[in-house]
Parts: structure tokens; sequence; C-alpha cells
């Protein structure tokens, strides 16, 4: 089954054609980093607006890397939140216009089923190549964590059915981040520093130089539910270790130089840092990943399952690889993680988690609407 995925939600807008949720033929990814860096952030309303000037190329090119027409796809598959209201519906108003001028099937899916569903992809495609795979990933506690969202799932597969469908996943929330997102937080402490954006690239980058141990923030407690994440208050302690020492006039140096230095590259910026500053970059990241790789591993004790699935723009962290790979080690358990093409927003995910939902029998109609929030269930599909 031929699936075009489009997807919106945040700032990246991204097309793919994949076959049977598992042959990728073409993955386009048109990223806005550039419109948004200048403000550290992305900008919803120019995020909409890039979109609408992306979507037709990117969908059309898709096509011409899949070699196949518009006509050839047998459902389409548009990611309908969480997101940016504004950005996706861009995705889902074309969506929904191909869907019904070409009379094909329309499947709205949850971005974050599309990037758990991303590893999964991963491992189908490593199958493929003839490369060893594990075959029993699941059930999984899957981690997300991006700039929008931190959270943990129990990710469990039902038998075949007596059709020969594929099986249905299901999926339940264990645990969220009570205020920022990872990924949020990387951004926002690089823009306190002056580093750039996006911030968790260049904070991986520089952290390599410093000394993760040389300043302690503390474990946040969770008193609701020990699986929840908490990012705001260690930003907050950055800005704290930062106020009114040299580390912040090195800081504002930088933000001086950056808007006349064009596009810089990481050794300029670390040529720029302090051994303090690239000591406390180091620590933050440190701490960031400490708590990720922690309560990842304590929900997977809890849920006795056969895997971590970790994804989500922050899975391409240099650092969070390297620590679940060690804990997992000591348990016996199995981590997995997607490409970084495939780790960041990216439509094949979208594509290979809708084949799943059509193949159930899913249909979406033409009152598919966007959803700024949107939980994934606990009964799936
Ligand atoms: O999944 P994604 O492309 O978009 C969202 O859904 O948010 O993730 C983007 C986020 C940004 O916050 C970015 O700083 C972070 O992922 N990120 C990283 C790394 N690469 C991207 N964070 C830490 N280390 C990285 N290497
Ligand atoms: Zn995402």
């Amino acid at each position: 089954m031929l699936i075009l995925g489009i997807e919106s939600s945040c700032d990246e807008t991204a097309a793919a054609v994949v076959v049977d949720g598992e042959r990728v033929l073409s993955n386009v990814i048109a990223s806005q980093v550039l419109t948004h860096e200048k403000y550290g952030g992305v900008v919803p309303e120019l995020a909409s607006r890039e979109h609408l000037k992306r979507i037709v190329f990117v969908v059309e090119e898709a096509c011409r890397q899949a070699e196949a027409n518009l006509r050839d796809m047998e459902a389409i598959a548009v990611t309908e939140g969480p997101g940016l209201v504004g950005s996706l519906l861009v995705g889902l108003v074309y969506s929904k216009a191909l869907a019904f001028a070409l009379g094909t099937p329309l499947i709205g899916v949850n971005h974050l089923e599309g990037h758990i569903q991303s590893v999964l992809l991963q491992n189908k495609i490593a199958l493929r190549d003839g490369s060893e795979v594990d075959a029993a990933m699941l059930p999984a506690v899957a981690l997300v964590v991006s700039g929008g969202h931190t959270s943990l799932y129990l990710v469990q597969q039902q038998e075949a059915n007596e059709n020969n469908r594929p099986s249905v996943f299901s999926y339940s929330q264990l645990g969220q981040t009570r205020d920022d997102a990872a990924g949020e937080a990387f951004d926002k402490v690089a823009k306190l520093l002056a580093l750039g954006y996006p911030g968790g690239p260049i904070i991986d980058r520089l952290s390599a130089f410093g000394n993760p141990q040389a300043f302690e923030f503390g474990r946040i407690r969770m008193k609701r539910n020990p699986l929840d994440f908490s990012f705001s208050g260690l930003k907050t302690a950055v800005l704290q270790r930062l106020r009114g020492t040299p580390l912040e006039v090195e800081a504002e140096e930088r933000r001086r130089w950056r808007p006349n230095a064009g596009r810089v590259t990481a050794e300029e910026i670390r040529a720029r840092c302090s051994e303090a500053t690239l000591n406390l970059i180091a620590s933050f990241q440190h701490a960031v990943i400490s708590d990720l790789t922690e309560r990842t591993l304590a929900a997977a004790d809890d849920q006795s399952v056969q895997s971590i699935l970790v994804s989500g723009g922050v899975a391409c962290n240099s650092l969070l690889r390297k620590s679940f790979h060690e804990a997992v080690k000591q348990r016996g358990l199995k981590v997995f993680f997607p490409t970084p093409v495939l780790s960041t927003d990216n439509a094949a995910m979208i594509a290979a988690a809708g084949y799943y939902r059509i193949a159930a029998g899913h249909r979406s109609n033409i009152s598919l609407t966007a959803h700024a929030s949107f939980p994934l269930g606990a009964s799936g599909l």
C-alpha cells in the first residue's frame, strides 16, 4: 500500500511516500530554521506562512523522488496534532483537498504516534537492508523527546487478527513534562548564553569541551508522578549561575557579535566561550540527559518491557545515546533510536503510523481538523 505522508505541525514542512509502512521511497523535509533563528525560537505566524509557501513543492518533490504520481497513492496520512494550529491547518487543508480531488482515503495521525513509529520504521529499514535487528522490541517504553514534547509511553502490539491485517498498537502515557520540553530547555539555555538556534545541536557539540561535573544541579522530585519531567527550574538555575558574573558579560559579547557574523561554525562559537561557560553548558546537558535516562529506566523497570524506544529531535543528542546504551547494558534491555533524519520531524513516520490505522480499517472524513493538544490515547486504535 502506497501512502503519502504529510507533516506540518511545527517548523518543518515534510512529505514522504512509504510502502506498507516500511519501505521509504522518499522523505522530503523543508526546514524553516533560517526563518526562526533570529528569534531564538519558532514564531507561529511565520511558521504557517512558510508552510503555505512550501507545501505544494514539498509534496511534488516527494512524489518525484518516489517516481510516483499523486494518483498512485492509496491513502494520505496527515498530522492532526498536537502542534501549532496554524501550521497543522496548512498540511490538513492541503491533504483534505488532495484526498477529495483524488478520491483517496485520508487518515489523521497523532504526531507523537509518528515519533514512536519512527523507531519501529527504522528497525524495518535495517531488516530490509539485511542488518541484524532485534525482533522482540515490544512491549516497550517509548520516550518522545523534542522541542515540543517530553513524554513516556507504554507501547504494546496486539496479535495479528484473523484477516491477517497488520497488528495494531496501543499506547498508554506513563509520564510527561509539567512545564518545558527537554528540547525547549536546550533552546532556551542556548538563547540565554547566546549560542544560536536551535540550541540542542550546538550544546551537544560544545559540551564535549566542558566538565559536566563542574556545576551541580539538584534532581527535581515530582510529587504527583515520579515519571513526570520538569525542566523550567533547570533553565532558571542556569540563569542564576549566569547573572552578575563574567559569564553573563561573555554571553552579551557573543550576542553583539552574532548578528554581523553571518553563518558561524560551532568552532567559532567555541572560540568565544571561556572554560567556565563550556563547563556550564556541559553540566546543563548532563543534568537534562541524566534526568531523561533515569526516569525512562525507572518506567522500563516498572513495566518489565523488552526495550526502550527513543525518538524526537533530542534523540539525536550524543550524550543521550551513550547514556541510554550504558544504562540498558546492566539490565539486559535493548534501546532503539531512529537515524537523525527520522528522529526529527518528518513525514515518513506519519505515513508509517497512518499505514497501520488504514490497514485496521480506520478512515478520517472531511471534518478532520487540527488539535493544539492531542493526547496519545490509552486505547490506541
Ligand atoms: O522533533 P523536532 O525536530 O521538533 C519538535 O517536534 O520539536 O525536535 C527539535 C528539537 C529542538 O528543540 C532541538 O534543539 C532539539 O530537538 N535537538 C537536540 C539535538 N538535535 C536537535 N537537542 C539536544 N541534542 C541534539 N543533538
Ligand atoms: Zn516532533
